[in-house]
């Protein structure tokens, strides 16, 4: 414990622990202006639904005001539960109660509060590898060790997961267009996870933030639709409508509910129910059946724009694999380059991206780097991936 002078303070462990969000620190150094930002994890603000928004809002407040203003239940407004738990049926096969579904402040509550629900000091936790900065944000202060699992293309290798199962609390995978990666589970995988898993009784945190945003075919059906007692399950509006909404949801066993809601009251009593019947009064209308698709095209041609400039300005460079959804592309560079120091210099050259170090619990790669290919146009990608080669073909010549 660190006593500082100035302060009257001594902060306690778990505060100790917490550290800024390498992505939020570079994302102040890198939204001047005249940067193309290929770093922010943020969906294109040209596909939320305004006018939808306007008018629903309209309608809660004229229908619905002093319920829409009123505190809440705290597992959230009963519509908007059935309408997930139906959603969750079609969309990832699970046979789901409302009653299991909790609606959080963004997924990432969901993350707090399964670790909180989940999680002791120095308690076993596996990840991919990489993996989700905001979920080791949000355990780190639960004080686990986390593990990263040795992962390929298609996620955690089963037989690092079954090797590392034993008294861990839990594993968080990411089987839809991971955030860095892009990687998605193929079928095969997804059943292998799930036995490695539920052989030795070890729970599965599920988050599927970008399932929805696929391009040629919906990824296979989720992992909690294969062992529903044991996967915790976290969906999110904030890719398929808008973030600021800050709107999502946990899908939890029945034997774990109570936990959660317990914990969610603790943290914030309820998710704002203003937004909560907002949104439900447009996916009533049918909003996300048109809507989703369109955001679907926009991020594919973004996508192959992305591609292209890839192609043209970095082959045999790097290497990356063309994601089939989500907003990312995973880039491996040549050994001995490292995208953190780099990136001052990318800076300069009129590009940001995010150095892959900070997705990994141990042992990062400091050759590896983050592009986002949602949040600019593909003149402005091609800039920016453009100045991104200049950078590393300069570094290349001297490494
Ligand atoms: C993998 C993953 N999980 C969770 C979140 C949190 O999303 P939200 O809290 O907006 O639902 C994000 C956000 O970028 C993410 O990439």
């Amino acid at each position: 414990m660190k006593h500082n002078i100035s302060s009257p303070f001594t902060l306690a462990r778990r505060a100790e622990r917490m550290n800024p969000s390498i992505i939020r620190e570079i994302l102040k150094v890198t939204e001047k202006p005249g940067i193309v930002s290929l770093a922010g994890g943020l969906p294109s603000a040209d596909t939320f639904p305004v006018d939808a928004m306007r008018e629903a809002c309209a309608r809660v407040l004229r229908d619905a005001p002093r319920e829409a203003l009123q505190y809440a239940a705290s597992e959230g407004f009963g519509p908007l539960r059935e309408w997930i738990a139906a959603h969750l049926a079609t969309s990832q096969g699970m046979t789901v109660s409302p009653e299991q579904v909790l609606v959080t402040t963004g997924s990432q509550q969901g993350l707090d509060l399964a670790a909180k629900v989940l999680i002791d000091t120095d308690a076993r936790v596996l990840v991919e590898t990489p993996t989700y900065l905001g979920a080791l944000q949000a355990f780190t202060p639960y004080e686990p060790r986390i593990e990263g699992l040795a992962s390929d293309h298609e996620g955690p290798l089963p037989d690092a997961l079954a090797a590392a199962a034993g008294g861990a609390r839990l594993a968080y995978l990411l089987p839809n267009f991971q955030n860095p990666t892009g990687h998605v589970y193929t079928e095969a995988r997804r059943a292998a996870v799930v036995a490695a898993a539920q052989a030795r009784g070890l729970p599965l945190v599920e988050d599927n933030p970008y399932g929805d945003l696929w391009f040629d075919a919906p990824p296979p059906k989720s992992l909690a639709s294969r062992w529903p007692e044991g996967v915790l399950y976290l969906g999110s509006f904030s890719k398929v409508l808008a973030p600021g909404l800050r709107l999502g949801y946990v899908v939890a066993p029945a034997a774990l509910y109570p936990k959660l809601l317990q914990a969610k009251q603790a943290a914030d009593l309820h998710t704002p129910i203003f937004n909560q019947r907002i949104v439900f009064d447009v996916i009533r209308s049918g909003l996300l059946e048109t809507h989703v698709p369109k955001t679907r095209a926009r991020y594919k041609l973004q996508r192959d724009a992305m591609q292209a400039s890839l192609d043209k300005h970095l082959s045999g460079l790097a290497s990356w694999a063309r994601p089939e959804g989500g907003m990312f592309f995973w880039l491996e560079l040549p050994d001995g380059l490292d995208a953190m120091a780099l990136l001052p210099k990318a800076v300069e050259a009129g590009m940001a991206y995010v150095p892959g170090a900070a997705f990994y619990a141990q042992a990062p790669r400091a050759n590896s780097l983050r592009l986002s290919f949602v949040t600019v146009p593909p003149d402005k990608i091609e800039d920016g991936v453009a100045a991104l080669a200049r950078v590393l073909h300069e570094a290349e010549g001297r490494a």
